[in-house]
């Protein structure tokens, strides 16, 4: 049996039930695998409220990191006792235990602990893709990303100071100033006091800037448009203060000739291949010193009710993780 956290319908953080379940042997192509580290990650609000729907019950959670205990038929990458970690569907990873298919599994490396597996394989790899693949950053550019102190946040700053380019980023309040600029951002902007906008155009010199990374969706979708320059792009990755309204074409993407993009993870990790090369990209930078990890918070598996909440009214100032 494995403790895990299941919601039977969609709703506040108080649907998240702990309970027992059965987990079986792996069939073909599967592994089990006891989780020691479990990333929380803002996807896991909209998957138990229902903003991302799924069928009920349901367990929740995309992202863990453990060891092997069992492997299927057919699995070539992978043998018991293994370190992996994971972030992609299916749902299920608030658990203690579980079976998943060995194509969503990469291999963690020496030198990388579990816990730190956990807390950055979803937010390294968005990372990785939004300013790698979907967005070519390059040195000496200066772009914008919102949210700076959270988890992907964090990282997102670091990344882009390793290669030489400069970002301003915005917090919701005065605490988290400080924790964006530890983490490389050259400017910060607690837009809940300011119009960032208006801050980003004066830091351009009312140039704007080339790219905007929106994680924070619907309260900043036109604040964002407004501080591209003509040709910019906004990466709308997220909606952490909600939805998007509908976009209206001619008026906030044609006046600039702008681009618009929504991405999600799996479309840029199509198979195990890309999935262990973007990781062991993100391992190494973490390896080298690249990329610093500070866990915020551990919270226990029982606990996630509590760390739903904490997400949700804003005080995770960094990479949460659920001990099982
Ligand atoms: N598309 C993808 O592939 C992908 C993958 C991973 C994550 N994401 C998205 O990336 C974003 C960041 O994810 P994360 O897990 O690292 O979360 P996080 O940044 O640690 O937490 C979300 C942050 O959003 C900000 N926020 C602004 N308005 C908010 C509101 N009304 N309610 C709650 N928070 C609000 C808060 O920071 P302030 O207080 O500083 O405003 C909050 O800390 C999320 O939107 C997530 O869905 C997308």
């Amino acid at each position: 049996m494995s403790r895990s956290i299941i919601i039977k319908k969609p709703g506040g953080p108080e649907v998240l039930e702990l309970t027992d379940t059965k987990v079986g042997s792996p069939g073909p192509n599967e592994i089990k695998i006891t989780n020691l580290a479990i990333g929380l990650n803002y996807i896991d609000t909209y998957h138990r409220s229902g903003l991302y729907s799924l069928p009920m019950p349901s367990g929740i959670g995309l992202e863990a990191a453990g060891k092997i205990d069992e492997v299927g038929a057919n699995v070539k990458e992978f043998n018991k006792g293994d370190n992996v970690a994971y972030a992609s569907m299916p749902i299920g990873a608030y658990a203690q235990q579980r079976i998943i298919p060995e194509k969503i599994a990469v291999k963690i490396p020496d030198g990388i602990n579990h816990k730190v597996a956990a807390s950055l394989m979803t937010k390294g790899l968005t990372t990785n893709y939004l300013l790698s693949k979907t967005y070519h950053l390059k040195a000496g550019e200066t772009v914008l990303f919102h949210a700076a102190a959270g988890g992907v946040g964090q990282i997102f700053a670091q990344w882009a100071n390793s290669i030489g380019a400069n970002v301003i980023g915005t917090v919701g309040s005065d605490e988290k100033i400080k924790i964006a600029k530890e983490h490389g951002y050259k400017h910060v902007i607690n837009y809940s006091k300011m119009k960032f906008e208006e801050e980003v155009m004066k830091l351009t010199n009312n140039v704007g800037v080339p790219a905007v990374f929106d994680g924070v969706g619907k309260k900043t979708f036109k604040g964002s448009l407004a501080c591209l320059r003509p040709r910019g792009m906004l990466i709308s990755f997220g909606n952490a203060s909600g939805p998007l309204d509908p976009v209206n074409v001619p008026k906030d993407i044609q006046s600039k000739s702008l681009f618009l993009t929504r991405p999600t993870i799996g479309h840029y990790f199509t198979n195990r291949e890309e999935l262990q090369a973007g990781a062991d990209e993100i391992f190494e930078k973490v390896k080298f010193g690249k990329i610093k990890i500070k866990i915020f918070k551990e919270y226990k598996l029982e606990d996630a009710k509590k760390a739903h909440e904490d997400l949700e009214s804003r005080k995770i100032l960094g990479p949460a993780i659920l001990i099982p």
